[in-house]
């Protein structure tokens, strides 16, 4: 009884352990898994990780072994005669200064090579997207197309990716664990990342530096798309006006802040060729509804357009609230925070500060009503 006490007493310390051990297991997907590359850059970081792991297992196995090997071996009985005392031998001191000395550089020259890789100006053509962090999402910008978006990044699979990297307020961290290690971006400093997608799909990211109370819910998402869907995303993207969104009421619509938000002129976007064919796809239909033209007005008359913009070609710059002109089609809202069904985005709309308590979009006083306009107004937006 009082072995087993002690024993069990002893072993306690394996229950968290094991029980740790089984949630682990109990994980399906990790999404924000640092251990899958996806793309040059995470697979440089990773196997510096790896070549890491690898000499400090090496450490660790031979220094352990000499010590457990010690232990056995050489365990002093009494009445031993005192060992032979090494205490200043010049070659012991030699061999145990220069074997770390080599494993320091095993791993510092493929380090130094890593970080040299890493902030190389990609080579060829990349594609420049310019990343804004705000308190508490994700603005982004394709300078070469006049495109603006937010908290969903569309990437070409294939080409190298150039982020130039600022912040609109604090400082945030840009992370996308599956491609690129964590950048921090500041106010008033550019600071650069480079990524490439090799497959198509949806990844997620992360802001990782504390930025304020809602920091946890400043995620984005990369959406990597082989080249020519990303075209027609492109193409799709530069037709959104507020007339083939919204229908033709938007002309008469006049509003003092920020009017260039809405009052675009669709004429300034060329319209690629199918892109017409795509927005009429998607919009007309629904604009007409007069639900739908009570969200517009709506949108105007709460002061929506006040921070939001709906075009994403050729957007105004300096707005508070993220571009808008594709929320209709983006799988979270608020930055991450709620999968973007239309009880959610009602919910979002009429009670921000309840879903993300102190993000500048403020309640609103939208009754249920209400809201399920503007829901249906967002959704033409896509
Ligand atoms: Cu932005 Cu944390």
């Amino acid at each position: 009884m009082f072995l087993g006490s002690r024993v069990t007493r002893r072993l306690s310390w394996l229950i968290p352990l094991l029980a740790l051990v089984v949630i682990a297991a109990c994980a399906k997907d990790f999404p924000q898994t640092t251990l899958a590359p996806k793309g040059d850059l995470a697979r440089i970081e990773d196997d510096l990780f790896y070549t890491t792991v690898k000499w400090a297992t090496l450490v660790f196995i031979l220094v352990e072994g000499a010590l457990v090997y010690a232990i056995f071996r050489f365990r002093g009985k009494p009445g031993d005669a005192e060992p032979p005392q090494v205490h200043g031998n010049t070659i012991v001191e030699i061999i145990w200064t220069v074997i770390p000395a080599l494993i320091l550089v095993m791993i510092a020259v493929p380090t130094v090579k890593a970080i040299f890789k890493e902030n190389e100006t990609p080579r060829g053509t990349p594609l420049t997207v310019e990343v804004i962090g705000h308190q508490w999402w994700w603005e982004f910008r394709y300078p070469e197309f006049n495109l603006t978006t937010a908290n969903e990044l569309h990437v070409p699979v294939g080409r190298i990716i150039s982020l130039k990297m600022g912040a609109f307020d604090v400082v945030h961290s840009f992370w996308l664990p599956e491609f690129a290690g964590k950048r921090d971006v500041f106010p008033n400093r550019e600071t650069r990342l480079w990524f490439n997608a090799e497959e198509p799909g949806e990844y997620s990211g992360q802001c990782a530096e504390f930025c304020g109370i809602q920091h946890a819910r400043m995620a984005f998402r990369v959406v990597a798309m082989p080249p020519a869907d990303f075209q027609g995303w492109l193409d799709h993207m530069k037709s959104i006006t507020v007339q083939s969104a919204a229908g033709p009421q938007a002309d008469s619509v006049h509003t003092s802040t920020a009017g260039g938000a809405v009052q675009q002129d669709n004429k300034a976007a060329p319209q690629a060729p199918g892109a017409a064919a795509d927005s009429a796809k998607l919009a007309p239909a629904q604009a007409q509804t007069p639900q739908v033209a009570q969200g517009q007005k709506l949108f105007l008359m709460k002061g929506c357009v006040g921070c939001h913009s709906l075009v994403a070609y050729n957007a105004p710059k300096g707005l508070l609230g993220p571009n808008l002109a594709n929320v209709g089609a983006r799988s979270y809202i608020a930055a991450g925070t709620l999968p973007n069904t239309d009880e959610n985005l009602a919910h979002w709309i009429r009670f921000p500060q309840e879903v993300k308590h102190g993000v500048l979009m403020p309640n609103l006083g939208v009754t249920e009503e209400e809201a399920k306009a503007l829901v249906a107004f967002l959704r033409t937006h896509r």
